[in-house]
């Protein structure tokens, strides 16, 4: 004889319980310890060849920005399909529309300057985690689209202008910066630009040149030079921070469905601390 059935609630996901404050999960280096990046304070460069495995970061610092429950996320992908999976979890997703690209930039420095102004009225100095003010998050895959080739001159102009003030302010404001190029240029990256991010991570590159442009100068006669990466390890960078030497690292590695896993859940978790409503996710994990 069959048992009667007793109707189970439905499964609660976990909630999410990662801070924008937590350091983020980046590789292993040469010896397998584990690298973290703190991303809340830092700001990261992420430059290198194509298919180097730039996006492979930018799309961990992405998940971790998104699970965040203490992190708004702002996405900047001309091609739409790097970060385009992190959209429903995001504030504002632009792609390849400089008119776009501006009015979000505008909001965020608005956004920046209110900011100073409370820390300003309250003495203090920058946000910590105490303060359970989200940090917001932008992040571009693709700089050079926007600053090179999307709009007029004029617009370009506007656009290094806008984001060199949210990467040179954004740090205590709690407003992460992480950007990624295929064109380790000066014109691109002038080094008073590079200098502002605190991590920057030099995938294979063509030239020494293009290398010392995102680690910093000398490191290639040092022994730190990004052309040394075989073609054959994406995902392999030398990672600088602040002060410090380059760690050749391996960057963790998510699948494409990884990411539509993790970027579900963050849709859901957000689902109602968004300006735009999302439906939540399809299959709810156990
Ligand atoms: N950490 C990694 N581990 C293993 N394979 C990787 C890793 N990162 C990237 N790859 C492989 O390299 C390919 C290219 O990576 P990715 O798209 O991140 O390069 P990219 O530097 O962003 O290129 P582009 O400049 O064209 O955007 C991926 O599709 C994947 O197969
Ligand atoms: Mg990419």
């Amino acid at each position: 004889m069959a048992l009667p059935t007793t109707p189970q609630p439905a499964p609660v996901p976990v909630g999410p319980n990662l801070s924008m404050f937590d350091p983020a999960f980046a590789g292993i280096d040469e010896y397998g310890t584990p690298v973290y990046i703190p991303l809340a304070y830092r700001r990261l460069l992420i430059a290198g060849e194509p298919d180097a495995g730039k996006s492979s970061l930018v799309n961990l610092a992405a998940a971790h920005a998104s699970l965040a429950a203490d992190a708004r996320t702002v996405l900047f992908d001309g091609k739409l399909v790097e970060l385009g999976p992190w959209e429903d979890s995001a504030d504002e997703f632009v792609g390849a529309d400089m008119d776009h690209a501006l009015v979000t930039l505008r909001r965020l420095q608005t956004v920046m300057n209110n900011r100073y102004a409370w820390l300003l009225a309250h003495g203090r100095r920058k946000f910590t985690r105490a303060d359970r003010v989200k940090a917001i998050c932008s992040i571009f895959d693709e700089i050079a689209l926007y600053a090179t080739v999307l709009g007029t001159r004029e617009q370009q102009t506007e656009f290094i202008t806008l984001f060199r003030d949210l990467v040179a302010r954004g740090r205590a404001a709690a407003m992460p910066v992480i950007a990624a190029t295929q064109r380790p240029s000066i014109d691109i990256i002038p080094k008073s630009l590079r200098d502002l991010f605190g991590y920057r991570a030099a995938f294979r590159c063509t030239s020494s040149g293009s290398s010392d442009i995102i680690l910093g100068d000398g490191w290639s006669h040092a022994g730190f030079c990004a052309t040394t990466i075989r073609p054959t390890l994406p995902g392999v960078c030398y990672l600088i921070a602040e002060g410090g030497v380059p760690r050749l690292i391996k960057v963790a590695y998510l699948t494409d469905a990884d990411i539509a896993t993790l970027a579900e859940f963050a849709a859901w978790a957000r689902a109602g601390d968004r300006t735009h409503p999302h439906t939540g996710p399809t299959v709810v994990a156990a």
